[in-house]
């Protein structure tokens, strides 16, 4: 099979090419390259650039290189940025979407991986989110999300393509230096930042009603939510004609103040967090339950928040070195 990974220079995309690729299965990266980097892809793996909202492009992509299998991650991902513009998160995320399964299926292609979020799901008021927990997103963002499973699965069910929706939960780590997440819009990246400007790490509101007040999410290291792409390119190629959504987490709660110990012990650096007022929006808990994934995809993750902490350091270091402490 050779497989079509939309995104794959970006942070995650790139992690799929690489857990991909050392599968043993061939891949080819479409991008558009505006925010990935096509440094971050293997040498003898071809990176074509596009839009996804360019059909023809895809299209011709697609017959060249004898595509049976698309795992599909270019999207816009800032929930803020897609709050102040909806209509570029709809026409990136839905439009882009609708128009690469216009050609996915067109060439007959097999299969189809969607990369979806926990952001579908708003704020859940349950201890651990199932995928039948109801999704109620709070943003333009999860709203695409969203959308998007609608429009995998209708597209599945009319003409037989197997589908796959991924719904990530707060990814962190790096499987090497170079592949780390350049962006500062995630907790431990922020907290990263803090500390390279000599700056308390800052706590987004520690009146939650949770143990130590802080809000409790499901962190899980990029290489094992690439592992579970390959896990679900493998089970949709196997067997035709399935429908699959899955929470991809490892179903452990980590308040905001555990991150910043962690990574205050990882780092050196000690530095105490400050409260600061609550960040609108942000949902006291959500953490995975992530049976289903185990069960349908016999995936498990392997590694723990010590892993994600030291990699996603190792890999800040590498782009800003000045954080080093001497
Ligand atoms: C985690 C917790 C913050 C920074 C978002 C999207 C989600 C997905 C992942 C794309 C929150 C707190 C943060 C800081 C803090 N995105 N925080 N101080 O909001 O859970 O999820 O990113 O697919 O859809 O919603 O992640 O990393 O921004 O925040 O206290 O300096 O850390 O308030 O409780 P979030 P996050």
């Amino acid at each position: 099979m050779t497989w079509l990974i939309t995104g794959g220079a970006g942070y995650i995309g790139a992690h799929v090419v690489h857990a991909m690729t050392e599968a043993g299965e061939r891949v080819v990266v479409y991008d558009d390259l505006s925010t990935g980097i096509s440094e971050r892809v293997p040498r003898d793996v071809p990176v074509v650039v596009g839009s996804t909202l360019d059909g023809d492009r895809v299209a011709r992509v697609l017959a060249e290189h004898d595509v049976t299998g698309v795992v599909h991650l270019a999207a816009k991902k800032q929930v803020g940025e897609s709050v102040e513009w909806p209509l570029h998160y709809y026409r990136e995320n839905v439009e882009g979407l609708r128009v690469l399964l216009e050609a996915v299926t067109a060439a007959g292609v097999g299969a189809f991986v969607f990369s979806s979020s926990a952001a579908v799901y708003g704020m859940p008021d349950v201890n651990l989110v199932t995928e039948e927990t109801p999704c109620v997103p709070m943003s333009p963002y999860g709203e695409t999300k969203l959308a998007g499973e609608w429009l995998v699965r209708a597209t599945g069910r009319a003409t037989g393509l197997s589908t796959a929706s991924l719904r990530y939960f707060n990814v962190a780590g790096a499987a090497s230096p170079e592949l780390a997440d350049l962006g500062v819009s995630n907790l431990v990246p922020m907290v990263f930042e803090q500390l390279t400007e000599h700056a308390p790490p800052r706590i987004f509101g520690d009146d939650y009603p949770t143990p130590d007040g802080t809000c409790i999410r499901d962190y899980i290291h990029v290489a094992d939510l690439a592992e579970a792409h390959v896990a679900a390119a493998r089970a949709l190629s196997s067997s035709p004609g399935r429908d699959l959504t899955l929470n991809i987490g490892r179903g452990e709660g980590v308040s905001v103040r555990e991150m910043i110990d962690t990574i205050n012990a990882v780092t050196g650096y000690d530095t105490p967090p400050t409260v600061t007022s609550r960040r609108p929006g942000d949902p006291a808990r959500v953490v995975a339950s992530a049976d289903r994934v185990a069960r349908e995809l016999d995936w498990k993750a392997r590694r723990d928040l010590h892993d994600m902490i030291t990699s996603a350091w190792q890999g800040w270091l590498h782009h800003h070195p000045e954080a080093a402490r001497t």
